[in-house]
């Protein structure tokens, strides 16, 4: 049994189907959740599955490696970003090499980098009239999503659709692929 922990700094929709998928399944569960926002809806997410939960302040995290110890204390193997905008320090790169992963909702590598998250991602697929957007699942490195590509999902555009209606397509896509792409990375582990 393999033990996960999400990182996250929003609602935590994501998380919340990570944490429901590995409920019942022996291959890992969720062990700690970690924000770096105090109101951050997924803190009152992990509350409700009784799950651990860290904040972590930016000094600490860049500064020092104290978060290793934490990692530890939880037998941390696997990390996963689900709504986490801060860059991973080095430390944490190599202290969990090709264990960290993070969902990006466009098709990497185009609508990537600093910057690019939510909203603003779909506002430019839409200012480009794009036909299909999706979503990209990736290994995360010290630059903003630039490690190597795990898996991607597709939906198509229509003219009428806002950026709004992109959000939900992509969102819906993350919802339905997230949880069984990281399981499938940690039996292949
Ligand atoms: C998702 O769109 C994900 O791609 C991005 O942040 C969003 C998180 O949404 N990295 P939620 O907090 O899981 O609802």
């Amino acid at each position: 049994m393999k033990h996960i922990a999400i990182f996250a700094t929003g609602g935590g929709s994501n998380a919340q189907r990570i944490i429901e998928h590995f409920e019942n399944n022996d291959a890992a569960k969720v062990s700690l959740v970690i924000s770096n926002k105090k109101t951050a809806g997924v803190l009152e997410r992990a509350a409700v599955k009784n799950i651990p939960t860290l904040i972590i302040n930016r000094e600490e995290f860049y500064q020092t490696e104290n978060i290793l110890q934490k990692l530890d204390t939880f037998q941390i193997d696997f990390i996963v970003l689900a709504g986490f905008l801060w860059l991973m320090p080095t430390y944490m790169v190599k202290s969990y090499a090709n264990k960290v992963v993070n969902i990006h909702p466009a098709l990497l590598p185009r609508y990537g980098g600093k910057g690019m998250y939510g909203m603003n991602v779909h506002r430019a697929v839409h200012a480009a009239q794009e036909t299909e957007s999706g979503m990209t699942i990736h290994y995360v490195n010290e630059h903003y999503d630039e490690g190597g590509i795990i898996f991607q999902a597709k939906c198509s555009l229509q003219s009428t659709d806002s950026p709004d209606d992109i959000a939900k397509k992509v969102l819906q896509l993350e919802h339905q692929h997230y949880a069984q792409v990281i399981e499938d990375l940690i039996l292949e582990t």
